[in-house]
């Protein structure tokens, strides 16, 4: 018997369930956990107002997936605590400069949940690029009988993509957070050009939405690209108080 995971924090939608559809392709069986994982947030950070909905997950998942629920011991034992993995320089660019250590805390709690689970597969959201990059590397060091899969990012109507952090715009912050994908439409149409990003930060800005970084980048470097080759657009962005990330092809 083969086994697919997928790591979730909850508040499960439409992008989640892609997941576990994509696990289901590859694995007889498919383990998803569900852990609002503490050491991936900043002091500042939504920790304490981070969604956790189990019941109703618990509720989506019947039937297409087992659960594992575990508690911060079961993954933090105090009497033996898993190893810090450090992400390295990419972990301190882009979300690791908007948010520092956070990626210290994902790939900490992605070894440990392979640890725990011991999965052939495992299944993580494109719309979250940077994490996928260095869940991948973290991976070929440390676990190398363990095949890292990506899927596209699942979408709403208007683009936006799906994120449990979504159910914290109010309506007026909803609609305008749709100008982010109308923004990476603009700036993959014109090729990800220097004036299209221009054009799209001043776009963003007279709507009220805070940019962290906006720019067009190698896909696997990270490194700001211009002109040819792959290239990839990202952006983490305040609507309102609600930080929003995503990320969109420009040429492959
Ligand atoms: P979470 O934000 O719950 O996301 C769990 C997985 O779902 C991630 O792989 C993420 O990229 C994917 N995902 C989220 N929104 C998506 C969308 N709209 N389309 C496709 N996939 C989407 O990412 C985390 O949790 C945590 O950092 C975790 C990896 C579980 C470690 O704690």
């Amino acid at each position: 018997m083969t086994k697919a995971f997928v790591p979730t924090m909850g508040a499960l939608h439409a992008g989640h369930i892609a997941l576990v559809d994509r696990a289901h392709e590859l694995a007889d069986d498919v383990v998803v956990s569900i852990f609002v994982n503490p050491t991936q947030f900043g002091a500042n950070e939504d920790f304490d107002r981070y969604p956790r909905t189990l019941d109703a997950d618990r509720a989506l998942l019947a039937g297409r997936a087992e659960v594992f629920a575990p508690s911060v011991v079961d993954v933090y034992p105090p009497d033996n605590p898993p190893p810090v993995i450090s992400a390295g320089p990419l972990g301190n660019r882009w979300e690791g400069a908007s948010r520092p250590g956070h990626f210290d805390g994902v790939l900490t709690v992605v070894n440990r949940l392979f640890e725990l689970v011991k999965p052939e597969f495992a299944v993580f959201g494109e719309k979250d690029w940077q994490q996928l990059a260095l869940i991948r590397a973290m991976a070929a060091e440390r676990h190398p009988n363990i095949t890292i899969v990506g899927v596209p990012t699942v979408r709403d109507l208007d683009g936006l993509a799906l994120s449990s952090r979504n159910q914290y715009l109010s309506p007026a912050e909803r609609e305008a957070a749709a100008l982010i994908p109308a923004v990476f439409r603009q700036i993959a149409a014109a090729g990800g050009t220097d004036e299209s990003i221009v054009r799209g930060a001043a776009k963003l800005d007279h709507a009220g939405i805070v940019l962290d970084y906006l720019d067009v980048i190698e896909p696997a470097t990270f490194e700001p690209v211009r002109g040819t080759g792959p290239a990839r657009a990202i952006i983490a962005a305040r609507v309102g108080t609600t930080r929003l990330i995503d990320n969109l092809t420009v040429r492959n």
